[in-house]
This record gives structure tokens, sequence and C-alpha cells, in this order.
């Protein structure tokens, strides 16, 4: 029995893997060489980069610890796509990244189809456990970063003042123009709260399946009895809270959060152009008028936004351990549904159709979440061995968490006890709202 379940485990690792792969390839075919070499802001990296620095881990961590004789592509590349990983190599600063014409985008593929040759030599070998593993988190590892490559994208494409479409409308592919649609279809889902008990609940990855090392330990947590909105806040609605002179007054913000509103001269989410009335909002299918986008959650807004706008309401956001038990609660283990990357839609979608679809509460996909819990580890968090052990566990500072993943996060990537974060004044993600009430 034992292997079996092994063996349809390195099946099912050796499609993750290839699927992954091919998937980046697709992420890119809209792209030209020169828009993957743009780095519009300091989050963000240049596709040309995301596609090296993906072959790079498996190279890194896969192939030269477990594939016997494994030749190196190229030894600057050892040091050249190294991210973050002190302990492993150098590296060059993240803003020099967009500086990397050469090695050639060319050279680049060479690359990746380097790796991935190498990947399937060390499949058909009967690898070890250990090695299964690297490659399950090379594959995890690259659907990150296939998020952050459209994220990215987006953001090139709004600092272009050409403001090109990363997905272009084309005949049988309506289907967002028809969904975000016109006027006449956007319906307005009234705000509603859904009430939860509480009580001691568990909470971290349970053991099925693949997590990162920050969602260990499995632990309990006291919560008081408690309410969440069904669905993340919409544009329609934020627009409102700009109405009302939202970033103009001081009383609504975290003092950071107004410094931040000062000094970056915010007055609407990032890629809101316009003037109240006449906001139009950039997305990866070009521009709409907010009068299209009314219905779908509101998205780009920073931690100090997303506090800044539940003051407004008289809520607060939720705390991370209240969004995973009532995602869990919820959901009840069925698998994750939502407009997540899978969908195609690539932008925050009208709540109009999972009411439609009798869905009450929706919990993953369209933008991240920002909860109101700093981004700490677990009782007993332990991280991973070596070099992987910087993965995740020392950014446990300044940073806050996000639940839910977003319409450009992998279905396969995302679950309830999956733990996003990023510092509060983020904006370039899909990171949006949900209320909540004790
Ligand atoms: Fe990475």
């Amino acid at each position: 029995m034992s292997s079996i379940t092994s063996l349809a485990s390195d099946i099912n690792i050796s499609a993750r893997f290839r699927s992954t792969r091919r998937r980046t390839l697709a992420l890119i075919e809209p792209l030209t060489p020169e828009d993957m070499m743009v780095q519009s802001c300091s989050d963000a990296s240049p596709a040309k980069w995301h596609i090296a620095h993906t072959s790079w881990f498996f190279e890194s961590f896969v192939l030269r610890e477990f594939l016997h004789n494994y030749e190196v592509f190229h030894p600057d590349f050892v040091w050249l796509f190294n991210s973050y990983y002190q302990s492993f190599a150098a590296f060059p600063e993240k803003r020099l990244r967009s500086s990397f014409s050469r090695p050639s985008l060319a050279e680049i593929l060479h690359y990746r189809q380097h790796v991935d040759e190498a990947v399937e030599r060390l499949l058909d070998s009967n690898p070890e456990p250990g090695a299964l593993k690297r490659i399950e988190l090379g594959a995890n590892h690259e659907e990150q970063h296939q998020e952050l490559l459209l994220t990215d994208i987006l953001h090139a494409f709004f600092t272009n003042p050409l403001r090109p479409a990363y997905k272009q409308e084309t005949a049988g592919t309506e289907e967002f123009s028809n969904s975000a649609g016109s006027d006449s279809q956007q319906q307005s889902v009234p705000l509603h709260f859904v009430d939860f008990p509480g009580g001691l609940v568990e909470l971290g990855h349970n053991g099925d399946g693949f997590c990162f090392d920050n969602e260990l330990q499995r632990h309990r947590v006291w919560l008081d009895p408690y309410s969440l909105a069904a669905l993340p806040v919409t544009c329609g609605e934020y627009a409102e809270f700009i109405a009302d002179g939202g970033y103009r007054r001081p009383e609504l913000w975290l003092s950071a959060g107004w410094d931040a509103v000062q000094h970056n001269g915010w007055r609407a989410p990032l890629y809101w152009s316009g003037e109240v009335g006449k906001w139009s909002l950039f997305t990866l299918r070009g521009e709409f008028p907010l009068s299209q986008m009314e219905a779908a959650p509101v998205s780009h807004v920073s931690y100090f936004e997303a506090d800044a706008y539940a003051r407004w309401t008289r809520c607060r956001l939720p705390t991370e351990s209240e969004w995973e038990a009532a995602a869990r609660d919820s959901t009840k283990g069925q698998p994750v549904e939502g407009n997540l990357l899978d969908s195609g839609r690539l932008v925050p979608a009208p709540a109009a159709e999972l009411v439609q679809s009798q869905s009450p509460t929706k919990w993953f996909g369209d933008c991240w979440e920002w909860t109101a819990s700093a981004y700490l580890s677990y009782p007993g968090f332990q991280p991973l061995p070596g070099s992987l052990g910087e993965y995740n566990g020392k950014f446990m500072s300044g940073q806050m968490v996000l639940r839910g993943g977003s319409c450009v996060t992998p279905a396969a990537h995302i679950r309830a006890s999956y733990r996003n974060f990023f510092p509060p004044e983020t904006r370039w993600q899909f990171s949006g709202i949900r209320l909540a009430k004790s």
C-alpha cells in the first residue's frame, strides 16, 4: 500500500513539475523581449529575471544536491540569479535586475531547458523522497513567481504611457467584458456579515499535501465570537470612502498610514486614475471605467488603506486566526474555488456571479485580504534546514499577513492555512479588504 501511495505521489509531483514549468512559459507568450526587461518599481522584478530565477531554484536546491554528476549551466548563474539566500551565495542588488540585458533571453530559455532536462533525468532515476519533496517545493516556488510575474507586468504596463493590456479582448474571450460588463449587468450585493462562534480552534496546516514551513506548527487559539463580511469590499464601496474625504481625514488613519498618504500623495488605490465621479481602473485587460468595475472587489490597496476603510465603516480587519477558522468552517474541506489564475480572467470579478451561483460566501481568489495580524512565527516553528531556512522565516518582522489568494494565484497553490505577507505600505500586489466585527 505504501509503495502504491509513493508511486502516486511521484507521478503527482512529476505532473506538477511539468505543468508548472509549461504554465510559466505560457504566461510570457503575450510579452515581447523588451517587456521582459522592465522593472518599474522597487517591489518588482523583470519577467526575464523570474524566468531565470525559477530555474536557478531547481538547479541550486534540487539538481546540485540530488542529481549525481549534475553540471551547472553557467558558473556565474549560481550567484547572478540568487534572490536573497545569503548563506547560499552572493547576489546582485535587486534594483539592478533590469540591467541584465546579458545573458540574452535566448540563453535564459536555454538555461530553463537545461534545467528541465536534468530534473526529468532525476525523476526517471527513482529519486529519494527528499529529492521529490524539493521538486515539489520548486514547483510551489515557481507558482509564487508566476503570480509575481503578472503582478510586476501590471505595474510595468501601468507605468508605460501607452498603458498596454497584457491580455487583449479578442473574439471568443469577451467573458471579462461581459462579466465586469455593462452598467446594466452590475449588481451590488448588499454588505452582509456571517457570524462565527469562535472558541478554541486549531490553526495551521493540517498535514494533507504540501505546505510552507510558515504554516506550521498546528496550534490552538482562543477566539471570541466574531462576524466577517461574506464578501470583500467592492470598488464601488471604496469609491464612497474616497468621496467622503477618506484620504483627507487623519482621524481615520494609523500614524504611519497618514504619513504614507502625505508622503506618497495617495488619493485612491494604485491603478485608479481620474477623480471622484470619473475614476478609471487599469488592469491586465486594459483600462475600465469604475462604472464597469463597481461590483468587483477593490484591489491594490495598502494595509493602511484597508485599516482606514475599516475604521470609516466602524468595523475592523479580521485577524488571521479569525480568517482561517472562518474559511475552514465555511468550506469544510471542499476544493478551493474562486477567481484564481486558472479562471483566466486576471482581474477581480464582480460578486454578482457568486450570488447567482448560490455561494453565500467567498474566501479564495480575486484579491489577497489584509489581516490585522503581524507576520510572526507560529509556536514551534521550524525553518527548513540549510539555506532554504531563509525562504520565509527571516521576513518575520515589520510585515502583515494576507490571506485567500488573488486572480493571479494558481488554484493549486492556495489553501486555508496559506500565509502571504507584505509590508503595510505595499500596493502593487492584488491586495484588498474584508471587514470584521466583534
Ligand atoms: Fe524566489
